[in-house]
């Protein structure tokens, strides 16, 4: 799966360090050529010896090191590889490069790069929630920085929570997917999901119930496909997956403006259940209860992001989705939302209670394109997302129709 495929690996200096042996081995069963690079804290906690008896080549540790910068440069060796991986990244690890700071061979690799670069972080659960780690974590994800992991479990601390290294078959399989030659390499695709917070003064909000689940599996299953994907995410319950351009908004005003400047885009996905209506005029001050009388909540509507993607011009995607949450009469009233919004395809879904769709992990939805409407059975959201992906990758393959078109 990964034959031919050139690894550079970060080894990180923390416990998990010795899982790294275990990962290398995996990624060279699967074919690929693995480039150790090591942390002096991670000497620490594994040796260069066994790191580079298994890896089959040098480590290589120190940015100044004469005879191994005279063999291959950190800036070659950071553009020869496929993909840059770093497991465990730690805290450290990763402040250093949302900060873009280069003091050691590491980081300077990591700043140099021009490759995608896939981070598997370990720490201890405290530090994983820190301000400080999480503000990091956004910053590089917004620089597009893939992410697996962390695991949920006990730790070698002896506390429990977010913060295990994942297990290596998923890492194995996050380095697949981030090398995908899917049928989707090349596209860029941006997938709208969770909800949206309307406020209405700086501590209240309108919201809603959407977990971000489906939108969640959407984007996953098409970076698995090998699309470039922007995921553009409410606040959602569900974290975003691994593998794509994080974008987190709070409004819809403000997914608007992040969806418009995500363009150009071959597909757009509209997953995200925006709230309607807005307070008109949020106030800058929190309202007291004892103001007199009740607030002024006058709603406004907004943008329809779907609607606005859906717009005819040179900006537009070839092909841009929609969803319908319906309660009844479901294929006659997402076909006529699939018109009143000038979209290609609607995934229309009934959300009447008792179906368990609303919060749950299934789904049932009829496909309506311009031919006409497609049920497809119920199946879980993962699956409902890879049946999606695949028939869109097949929709901009054969390349036909644009707006209103045939696709
Ligand atoms: O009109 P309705 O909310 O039922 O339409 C649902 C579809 O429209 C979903 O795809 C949703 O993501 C999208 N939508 C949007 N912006 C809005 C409202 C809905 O993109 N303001």
């Amino acid at each position: 799966m990964l034959a031919g495929r050139h690894i550079l690996l970060i080894i990180g200096g923390g416990i998990a360090a010795y899982k790294a042996l275990d990962l290398i081995r995996r990624l060279r069963d699967a074919g690929a050529e693995v480039t150790p690079v090591m942390t002096r804290a991670a000497a620490e906690f594994v040796t260069p010896l066994s790191v580079g008896a298994l890896a089959g080549r040098e480590v290589i540790t120190e940015l100044f090191d004469l005879s191994q910068e005279a063999k291959m440069g950190h800036i070659e060796l950071s553009r020869a590889a496929d993909l840059i991986v770093v497991a465990p990244a730690t805290a450290n690890l990763m402040a250093k490069m949302a900060a873009g700071l280069a003091d050691d061979m590491a980081s300077t690799l990591l700043l140099a790069t021009d490759k995608r670069v896939l981070l598997a972080p370990a720490m201890n659960v405290r530090m994983w929630g820190h301000p400080a780690t999480r503000r990091n974590r956004e910053v590089l994800e917004g620089d597009g920085i893939l992410f697996v992991g962390p695991d949920e479990g006990p730790m070698a601390c002896g506390e429990f929570g977010p913060g295990r290294l994942a297990e290596v078959p998923a890492i194995v399989a996050a380095v697949g997917a981030a090398l995908a030659d899917g049928p989707l390499k090349g596209r860029h695709v941006l997938v709208t999901s969770g909800p949206t917070h309307e406020p209405i003064d700086p501590v209240r909000y309108i919201a809603n119930r959407s977990s971000g689940a489906q939108g969640a599996a959407i984007a996953d299953a098409l970076a698995g496909l090998g699309a470039e994907v922007t995921f553009i995410t409410g606040p959602a319950e569900v974290p975003p997956p691994g593998g794509v351009k994080v974008v987190r908004v709070e409004t819809a005003a403000q997914m608007l403006a992040a969806a418009e400047a995500a363009l150009p885009a071959d597909a757009a996905i509209c997953a995200a259940a925006v709230a309607d209506w807005r307070v008109a005029e949020a106030s800058g001050q929190k309202m007291k209860k004892e103001a007199g009388g009740l607030p002024d909540l006058r709603l406004v509507e907004n943008p329809d992001i779907l609607a606005r993607l859906s717009t005819p011009g040179p900006q537009r995607p070839r092909l841009v989705v929609g969803f319908a949450a319906e309660t009844e009469r479901v294929a006659e009233h997402a076909a006529a939302k699939r018109q009143r919004k000038v979209c290609d395809w609607i995934l229309a879904n009934d959300v009447s209670p008792g179906t368990g769709i609303m919060g749950g992990t299934e789904n049932a939805v009829t496909l309506i394109t311009a031919e006409g409407a497609e049920d497809w059975p119920r199946m879980s959201k993962r699956q409902v997302a890879q049946r999606l992906a695949m028939k869109l990758a097949e929709a901009l393959a054969t390349g036909s129709g644009a707006s209103g078109g045939s696709i």
